[in-house]
């Protein structure tokens, strides 16, 4: 054993490194750590369906899927998100925690989400917070099956190991707020005592039936060259990021719409909600329709199309907005497709 490794092994048993073993690189970029991927809403929901027959009473809390990236245990490095499957009469139990959360409800209506005392009713196509940090439980009080994706900034917090959890005193909160509250608190036309000086966003119902006619009236306009219709659900009080930590938004394509290649240091999660169309992500394409969900990693030259002849909604969740505040968002754009 020569010198060199001799020391080396000295430094092991004192738990330090000498950086001479490690290779030189002065030149480098992103590599991000999952591939892209897509799930086929056959396989999720029919597997969702499963664990609702088979899964004993008392497991509806847990009665979720998430989608992981092969080879990972999430979805991304920052963000993850799956499926939950809520029965009628079924209760999700009162908790708060660290982690922010969304869901975007696919498929049944009726349910309820209540937030901070606050009730938010659950139809398809909405899409509601849970905040850092705020109380939260779940009620299907419909007669029919409810699906919601449920997106979190789970992978980012254990990143920085920073969970907190606890369960409320009851199995539900009380309502101490009437529907809507939040939405005409943080209306265009509110009190002025309302500061946006706090980081976490407020807890919000953004409903189907306005995003649905944001994209009908700002769909006759020229879209973004790389996105096509791109709307943001922002926070309703400074027109931040959805979360700080993750940005959801909701993006059209009109029938026969290609955008332009383009690359950036998010990465994102999409689910289709309506309609058909592709995704190219360097090499690879990917073939999309209603309730398929793919990821597009980080740095990764991508684009997207609507080859039918119908529009096609992508519901998004990325991680630019941890990106942008602490100064590492970039973006490479091309002219051609
Ligand atoms: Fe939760
Ligand atoms: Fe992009």
């Amino acid at each position: 054993m020569d010198k060199v490794e001799q020391l080396n092994r000295r430094l092991e048993e004192m738990n330090l490194v000498g950086y001479w073993g490690i290779p030189r690189t002065e030149v480098f970029e992103p590599v991000c750590s999952f591939a892209p991927n897509i799930w086929r809403w056959k396989d999720v929901s029919d597997a969702l369906r499963e664990a609702g027959e088979i899964l004993p009473p008392g497991q509806s809390f847990r009665r979720f899927i998430a989608f992981k990236s092969p080879g990972k245990a999430r979805t991304t490095h920052t963000v993850a998100l799956g499926l939950q499957l809520v029965k009628p009469g079924e209760i999700a139990e009162a908790h708060r925690h660290t982690m922010g959360a969304i869901r975007f409800v696919l498929e049944g209506g009726g349910a309820q989400t209540t937030v901070e005392g606050e009730p938010f009713p659950m139809e398809r196509g909405d899409l509601i917070t849970t905040p850092n940090w705020t109380w939260h439980d779940h009620f299907n009080g419909s007669d029919r099956p409810v699906i919601w994706l449920d997106g979190t900034d789970r992978p980012l917090l254990d990143l920085l190991e920073i969970g907190f959890g606890e369960l409320f005193s009851e199995r539900q909160q009380m309502i101490t707020k009437p529907v809507d509250s939040a939405i005409y608190e943080l209306a265009p036309v509110r009190a002025g005592r309302l500061s946006s000086a706090r980081v976490q966003s407020p807890p919000y119902r953004y409903r189907w039936k306005d995003t649905e006619r944001a994209l009908k009236i700002l769909g006759e306009k020229a879209g973004d060259p790389f996105d096509g219709l791109l709307l943001r659900y922002v926070n309703p009080l400074t027109g931040g990021f959805t979360l700080p930590t993750f940005s959801c938004e909701i993006q059209m394509l009109r029938p026969k719409e290609e955008t332009r290649l383009h690359r950036h240091t998010s990465s994102a999660i999409y689910h289709v909600f309506e309609g058909r169309g592709f995704t190219v992500i360097e090499e690879q394409r990917f073939e999309w329709e209603k309730g398929d969900t793919l990821t597009v990693p980080l740095w990764r030259w991508h684009r997207h199309g609507n080859n039918s002849g119908e529009p096609a909604i992508l519901f998004a969740m990325n991680d630019r907005p941890v990106m942008e505040s602490l100064g590492f968002y970039r973006e490479e754009a091309t002219e051609w497709r």
